[in-house]
């Protein structure tokens, strides 16, 4: 348990966090348990522990977020809470992000991902995480939000990008600081929101994205939910789809970018689809979206890689007894997936990319880059068709060179490649 009351937060935070919990699992086994920022931790690397956490006694474990985090983002959005009044929104998320509801976004992806990737070639070195994060978020308030107006759209992105450097900057109200701008963005980003429900509200223009759901979603009393509600849950989306996504894409275009060969296979795969529309002056189809075999399986081997949410927590709500070990209420409980998915006995050489591994389903629990149980992502359909439709423009149409040669991580705080993988992007037409 390291030092009281500081525990073991010094090793957390100064080692490779895969250091601090692959040594503990060498040491203590499957379960262990240490003391981080205060609080007293239950660590779990396996499948079944993580099932038993997530999946079939999920009601002994709750949710928990550092307060700061929670008011920064919106404290009723709905992964901060279990029960009623997260199954009810959680149906209103699921259900605008289904494959259902997102196939018709293919043409708006499309042309976000075309407009960046022209941005990006001949605009010299670029931060390859920074521009995927505009990308992620301009998929993101098409489809959480519908059509926007440009200025409410200028308005939000601004907005957003406060909140974003100030969230994990430390919380206190000194004016002028990070946290302190942030906590100010974020009251007018609810304000913004408000402003656009109310113009649809009188234009009647309540559509069938999740704001619209949000909208028309009422209680067993028939209430619906308040503007502040609405906002924390559409903010809450965002922040969930932004960095996740993000940071996927940037590992996705190092892997390929460091395995020619697979790169060559990618590009064979996804220039076929292009032929077949014509030389890419038809739009891609759902269809087609569904029929990349390959690049499929470097996203799901990228996932695994990368396992950018490297854990979750959640808190026991009582004492809850587990396989003869006693985890006291009150006490933070993490389930390990990247332990999981690094783990040689299910993933056979684990440290190498091979996404033909993929061509076998993994076993049962063993594969969670999205999470499992009542709070597993909702957003991975529309995360996977994002990715997807960008890869096809990118390989079909331009190339790329990672600039410098450092090979490190950063946290920020999801690992993505150092310094965000600077990268030059040109036109395959074009001469570098
Ligand atoms: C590759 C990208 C993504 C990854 C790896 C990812 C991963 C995850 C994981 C692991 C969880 C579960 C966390 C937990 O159990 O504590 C989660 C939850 C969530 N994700 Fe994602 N996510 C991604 C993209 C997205 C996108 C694009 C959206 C929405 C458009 C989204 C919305 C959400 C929401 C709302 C939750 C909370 C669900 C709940 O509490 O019921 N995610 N995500």
């Amino acid at each position: 348990m390291g030092w009281p009351y500081i525990g073991e937060t010094l090793q957390f935070y100064s080692q490779d966090p895969n250091v601090f919990f692959s040594s503990k699992q060498k040491r203590y086994g499957e379960i262990f348990k240490t003391h981080i920022l205060g609080c007293p931790c239950v660590m779990l690397a396996s499948p079944e522990a993580a099932r038993f956490v997530l999946v079939t006694q999920a009601h002994l474990f709750k949710p928990t977020y550092p307060k700061s985090k929670e008011l920064m983002i919106g404290p009723s959005a709905l992964f901060f809470h279990q029960g009623n009044y997260h199954t009810r929104l959680r149906k209103l998320v699921q259900s605008s992000l289904s494959p259902d509801s997102i196939r018709s976004l293919v043409p708006d992806i499309e042309a976000i991902a075309v407009s960046a990737l022209e941005s990006w070639a001949g605009s010299g070195i670029i931060n390859t995480f920074h521009e995927m994060k505009k990308f992620s978020f301009d998929v993101g308030i098409v489809s959480i939000l519908g059509q926007l107006d440009d200025y409410y759209k200028e308005q939000l992105k601004k907005n957003y990008y406060i909140v974003d450097k100030g969230y994990n900057s430390f919380p206190t109200n000194i004016p002028g600081t990070q946290y302190d701008n942030a906590v100010l963005a974020r009251k007018r980003l609810s304000q913004i929101l408000s402003e656009i429900i109310c113009e649809r509200k009188e234009k009647k223009m309540v559509g069938k994205e999740l704001l619209g759901g949000l909208m028309n979603s009422k209680d067993e009393k028939g209430q619906p939910l308040t503007d502040d509600q609405i906002a924390d849950n559409i903010i809450g989306v965002l922040f969930a789809a932004q960095d996740t996504t993000a940071s996927v894409l940037t590992w996705i275009l190092k892997f390929l970018h460091d395995n020619p060969k697979l790169l060559e296979a990618v590009k064979a795969e996804q220039k076929a689809i292009y032929k077949s529309n014509d030389e890419g002056s038809l739009p891609l189809t759902w269809t087609q979206t569904r029929n990349m075999l390959l690049t499929y399986k470097v996203i799901l081997e990228s996932l695994r890689m990368a396992s950018i949410i490297s854990f979750t927590f959640r808190e026991a709500v009582a004492d809850v007894e587990y396989k003869g070990y006693l985890i006291p209420k009150g006490w933070k409980v993490m389930p390990l997936f990247r332990n999981i998915h690094h783990n040689p006995e299910f993933f056979s050489d684990p440290h190498k990319f091979d996404p033909s591994r993929f061509e076998v389903a993994p076993k049962p629990n063993t594969f969670m880059p999205f999470g499992t149980g009542v709070h597993a992502c909702p957003g991975n359909e529309l995360a996977k068709l994002e990715i997807l439709i960008l890869i096809h423009h990118l390989v079909t149409k331009f190339r790329w060179k990672v600039v410098g040669s450092q090979s490190g991580i950063q946290y920020g705080p999801f690992p993505i490649p150092q310094h965000g993988l600077p990268a030059r992007f040109w036109k395959e037409s074009a001469t570098y």
